[in-house]
């Protein structure tokens, strides 16, 4: 069934586990998250970023995504993934979105603060909640141009979430977005602090091979929605290049197929790590 982000993360919030949020960009990978988390009786949230809009039709994304949650007997999420852009966050929410990630932390703090003001009071007339970012989770083009970590203030952190209204916070405590491996460079006392003075629950991007003692730990200082995609986008393609080599074959299905349960796999494991299954309810 289709709910919205704000009442998964607060169960997620009250129960303390997190609720894996996986992105997809086309018809398998919808299928992967949706049926590993029927498996597993765990919420997810379907992650669909601005890119992957473009690629493979917001319409179509969204009727794929709502025809399998009306399907299984799980609460799912269908999730605007760091949209830039108010113009897309409003068709998303017209299609029925029922999450809203908006990420203005790339402006000014008073730039983030209106911008993400604007799309919760839009969002808030669908009944939908809005995660925004403060600090920022950089991408590689990103980090190596400046190479400087941008990192959520906690003071900062909670005049943000006032201010804007926001239902979950994306932070930055030295997390990156693709496959990092600079773990053991979070800043957890920085989160307790931020978990100190923001109620709404926390949100940690880039979890691609972040290893469980380290997501364990992310959780029990107030993370309640994990963001991977590199690492589904990897088990996929991997999977995709062996079934081609081994057989050669010309029909799509044939490898495919492989690809999509290999991605179902990680999404398994992940949700297992991140406390959620079995908390369908
Ligand atoms: O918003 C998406 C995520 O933060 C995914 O990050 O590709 O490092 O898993 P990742
Ligand atoms: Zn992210």
């Amino acid at each position: 069934m289709l709910v919205t982000l704000q009442s998964v993360l607060r169960r997620a919030q009250k129960r303390g586990y997190a609720v894996g949020a996986f992105n997809v960009s086309d018809l398998e990978q919808v299928q992967a998250v949706i049926q590993a988390a029927a498996a597993l009786r765990a919420p997810v949230i379907v992650n669909t970023s601005e890119k992957a809009i473009a690629y493979a039709g917001l319409e179509e994304l969204a009727v794929v995504v709502k025809t399998m949650a009306k399907k299984y007997p799980v609460p799912v999420v269908l999730d605007l993934d760091h949209g830039r852009h108010r113009r897309l966050a409003e068709r998303c929410l017209r299609v029925g979105y029922t999450g809203l990630m908006f990420d203005a932390s790339r402006g000014r703090y008073g730039q983030n603060i209106a911008r993400t003001q604007q799309v919760v009071r839009l969002a808030r007339r669908y009944g939908v909640g809005v995660e925004g970012e403060l600090g920022q989770v950089k991408y590689p083009d990103e980090f190596q141009r400046s190479p400087d970590l941008v990192l959520t203030n906690p003071q900062q952190a909670q005049d943000f979430v006032r201010q804007t209204g926001v239902v979950a916070l994306a932070v930055a405590i030295g997390n990156l977005h693709v496959l990092s491996s600079r773990f053991e460079h979070l800043d957890f006392r920085r989160l307790g602090a931020i978990r100190q003075r923001v109620t709404v629950p926390l949100v940690l991007h880039g979890a691609s091979g972040m290893p469980a003692a380290v997501i364990r730990r992310a959780i029990r200082l107030g993370i309640c929605k994990i963001n991977i995609d590199t690492e589904l986008r990897v088990a996929f393609s991997r999977s995709v290049r062996h079934a081609l080599r081994q057989d050669h074959p010309y029909d799509p299905r044939d490898y495919l197929g492989p690809g999509r349960q290999a991605m179902m796999g990680v999404v398994k494991q992940k949700i297992v790590m991140f406390g959620s299954h079995r908390q369908a309810k």
